[in-house]
């Protein structure tokens, strides 16, 4: 069974609490569940990290492309959260790893504020999924799954 990794970026942890307006009321291990149980259902292992650091989340990309290039990975879910708009290091890391990267925000990132509407991440991503909530999140790991 082939794993995708559903990574969280910075502040991400609070889900829930943070802004429940504009993220919601779900919970990071709210969603973590919807994704293992979205994975299964697809017949992917699905391994939900989050970090509010960016070395750990280039680390953990650098490691799903290895995963990729030995056929044991699938792709990577990345919510990048404000780094999105600001990492060329992510950027890179994407780029070099070459694992097929989804881009995901929970909000509509072009319907808030300017410095939002610019994302290192687009360029190198496979796809992008924006502003579905978290349900966004079950939608990219099935774009992952009907990848060929
Ligand atoms: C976000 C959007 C980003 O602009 C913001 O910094 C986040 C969350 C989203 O999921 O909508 O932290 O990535």
């Amino acid at each position: 069974m082939k794993s995708i990794l559903v990574l969280n970026g910075p502040n991400l942890n609070l889900l829930g609490t943070r802004e429940p307006a504009v993220y919601g009321g779900t919970t990071l291990a709210d969603v973590e569940a919807m994704c293992k149980a979205a994975g299964e259902k697809l017949g992917f292992a699905v391994d939900c990290r989050q970090s509010n650091h960016e070395g750990a989340l280039i680390d953990a990309i650098h490691e799903a492309g290895r995963g990729f290039a030995a056929g044991t990975h699938a792709g990577v879910v990345l919510n990048a959260g404000a780094y999105t708009h600001t990492s060329v290091a992510l950027h890179d890391a994407i780029k070099g790893a070459a694992v097929p990267t989804i881009e995901l925000h929970i909000s509509n990132v072009h319907a808030r504020e300017a410095f939002r509407h610019h994302s290192w991440i687009s360029p190198v991503a496979a796809g992008i999924i924006v502003g579905f909530g978290v349900d966004g999140y079950v939608l990219a790991i099935e774009a992952l799954s009907r990848r060929k």
